[in-house]
């Protein structure tokens, strides 16, 4: 899928098979809400961990070294007690490449289930936005600093002092004033009521918006102007809509069309006249094709059956699939496609 054609587009489709068709290291900031187990069934979409380590491996490709993946996810209590999903899929990621950069808590004003005084548990008010870069610190992280100073334009309390090496109580000069604002903490508080969460009335009709402000914040934090932004769930739109109205480029993903034509089209439409709906299909099964190239480049023609036998018992080997997403086999050298092959024909399914 050629890149360009991608950017300011609403993709409609299993973020997983769509994914497996965007370039690899395209992508400097994901951010994203997946299904929360299985709360809400967002009309028939099923959600699980094999599921969710499809996209996770895929976002893990697609993004560039350095890039951010903000995953907002909470848990669903069963029987009293949490999943766990969340930690489950945060560990997913760590074991993918992923830093853990940051654990942040989405605190929100106002509970739908709160705690009743003959209950056991407090009212469940957040949910975790963890904050992942690719292999290595974040490329960009301009943090916000609104967080007030008591002291503020306050220079020294007394006489200011240090140590110097040799252990001396020396003067310190040059001591700047208190700045007026400080960067904020890691918990971030939002309105969670409809009316707060964005003036689009088209939004309010998808059950699990985020709150505008949340995005704008982790954009401004983790990209720059004209990088691409990334929503593989992208429900209402909402990271799209933010990302373009502070001059990112976006991709959104989301595989249900009702909620595309109804509700993320319309309310896109208003800010991005030119925002198009592509519909993108799975791409078959490209394994057989793939085997078919390395034979055809690598073995002599008499044992051409004996290998393509062999090669299709390794369907899960990483190597042959990795080639199967990218074709990139053309491209190999001669002694490159015969280190595959041995690599392939060894691998234990
Ligand atoms: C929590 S909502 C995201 C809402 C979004 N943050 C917003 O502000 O509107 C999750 C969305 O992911 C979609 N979804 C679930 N599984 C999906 C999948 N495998 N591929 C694409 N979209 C999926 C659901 O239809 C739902 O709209």
């Amino acid at each position: 899928m050629d890149i360009t054609n991608i950017e300011n587009s609403l993709l409609q489709g299993e973020s997983a098979d769509v994914l497996k068709q965007f370039p690899e290291n395209i992508i400097d900031c994901t951010i994203t809400s997946p299904p929360y187990d299985n709360l809400r069934n967002y009309k028939d979409c099923e959600w699980n961990f094999e599921k969710f380590k499809e996209i996770a491996d895929e976002l893990y490709r697609v993004t560039k070294k350095g890039g951010v993946v903000v995953w907002v996810v909470g848990d669903a209590v069963i029987k009293g007690s949490e999943s766990g999903s969340s930690f489950k899929q945060a560990l997913y990621f760590i074991e993918l490449g992923f830093r853990l950069h940051d654990t942040m808590i989405f605190e929100k004003n106002t509970s739908s289930f709160p705690a009743s005084r003959k209950g056991n548990r407090y009212t469940q008010i957040f949910e975790y936005m963890f904050v992942f870069s690719k292999d290595t610190k974040p490329n960009t992280a301009t943090l916000i600093c609104d967080k007030a100073n008591k002291w503020a334009g306050h220079t020294n309390w007394g006489k200011n002092t240090h140590r110097n090496k040799a252990g001396d109580l020396i003067e310190t000069k040059d001591i700047k004033p208190v700045p007026d604002f400080s960067p904020r903490n890691n918990i971030w508080t939002y309105q969670v009521n409809n009316k707060f969460n964005t003036n689009d009335k088209e939004a309010h009709k998808h059950p699990a918006i985020f709150p505008e402000k949340l995005v704008k914040d982790h954009i401004l934090s983790w990209t720059k102007e004209g990088d691409l932004v990334l929503d593989p769930f992208a429900g209402s739109g909402t990271t799209l809509k933010v990302s373009d109205s502070l001059k990112r480029k976006f991709v959104g993903i989301e595989r249900n069309g009702d909620y595309n034509k109804e509700i993320a089209l319309p309310r896109l439409k208003k800010y991005i006249p030119t925002i198009e709906l592509k519909i993108i299909e799975k791409v078959p099964e490209v394994i057989e094709e793939v085997i078919q190239e390395i034979i055809q480049n690598v073995v002599e023609e008499q044992e051409e059956e004996e290998y393509t036998e062999e090669l299709l018992k390794k369907k899960k080997c990483p190597e042959l699939k990795q080639i199967c997403k990218s074709k990139k086999i053309k491209c190999y050298s001669r002694k490159r496609k015969n280190e595959l092959i041995k690599l392939i024909l060894n691998h234990k399914n």
